[in-house]
């Protein structure tokens, strides 16, 4: 590989308990490439969004990471920045979509004012230019600018959740962290979304850390992908490997129980 983006080193993360400690991340490596969308599978708490929030820098206690971790974004290691430093990685350097991302809007402002919001903590923009990043920014996820002054309400969740990640796009990230990031949407509305996401990442070159449930999706729309089991990564390889030629047994059982793969429905 080329110098990865993100490399993510023995990341081991525990949830702290008042008898007990929870071992959520056990000794989890991988790296990925600028450009590339990386997937992570695995059932349900195999500790996929502890990941996620860790390298956005978004984990609270009772979450600790452990020492030895390593977390290294264009070289530099995110578990290392200081409160200032931070403040100008969320954003710029990392963005991330989550699940419910379309109801992080804030109901009572313009779709324009939120964008302004953040072109204006984040890079400093006047309110003249702020409109024209957000007319650009709207365009590319297919919403009319005309529309920059509706407030959230008036968009239905698919479109919502398309400003969301505009708004993410518009201070042009390394990294875009996805968790389920469309999976409280239909099936159309989701696809449309994955093309949107990656007809922009041709454009402007960022990684994806891709999480979802959904395994077609997930083989569709990654590079690689790495499966997860109980906290560890147990198997990663390009996307076509993991899926025609698992190594791992839990790798073999996930695609057992996903008939339409291998009936050929989605690919
Ligand atoms: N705040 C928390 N306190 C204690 N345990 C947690 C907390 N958040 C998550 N966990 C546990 O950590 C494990 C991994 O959770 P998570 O990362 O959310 O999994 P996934 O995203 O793969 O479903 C789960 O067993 C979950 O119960
Ligand atoms: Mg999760």
């Amino acid at each position: 590989m080329t110098q990865p983006l993100l490399s993510v080193k023995n990341l081991t993360i525990d949830y702290i308990g008042e008898e007990k400690d929870f071992r959520a991340v056990d000794n989890v490596s991988f790296d990925v490439a600028p450009g590339e969308v990386f997937g992570l599978a695995g059932e349900s708490g195999c500790g996929k969004s502890t990941i996620a929030f860790a390298i956005s820098r978004l984990h609270k206690p009772p979450a600790l990471i452990r020492k030895g971790s390593q977390i290294l974004l264009a070289g530099r290691d995110v578990l290392d920045l200081d409160p200032k430093a931070l403040a100008a990685f969320r954003w710029r350097e990392v963005a991330m979509v989550f699940q419910s991302a379309m109801n992080s809007l804030n109901p009572v402002l313009r779709i324009e004012d939120q964008f302004y919001d953040v072109l204006r903590t984040h890079k400093g923009m006047t309110k003249a230019h702020a409109r024209e990043r957000t007319t650009e920014m709207l365009r590319l996820v297919d919403i009319s600018p005309d529309r920059m002054r509706n407030y959230p309400h008036q968009f239905s969740g698919g479109m919502r959740q398309r400003i969301v990640i505009a708004i993410c796009m518009a201070l042009d990230p390394k990294l875009v962290v996805m968790d389920e990031p469309t999976t409280a949407l239909d099936v159309v509305v989701q696809r449309e979304i994955l093309q949107r996401i990656n007809e922009l990442r041709k454009q402007f070159g960022f990684s994806v850390l891709f999480i979802t449930h959904d395994l077609g999706l997930m083989v569709q729309f990654c590079d690689r992908i790495g499966i997860m089991l109980a906290g560890k990564l147990v198997e990663q390889n390009d996307a076509e490997a993991i899926y025609k030629t698992p190594q791992h047994e839990y790798t073999r059982k996930l695609w057992a129980s996903f008939p339409s793969l291998h009936g050929g429905v989605l690919l």
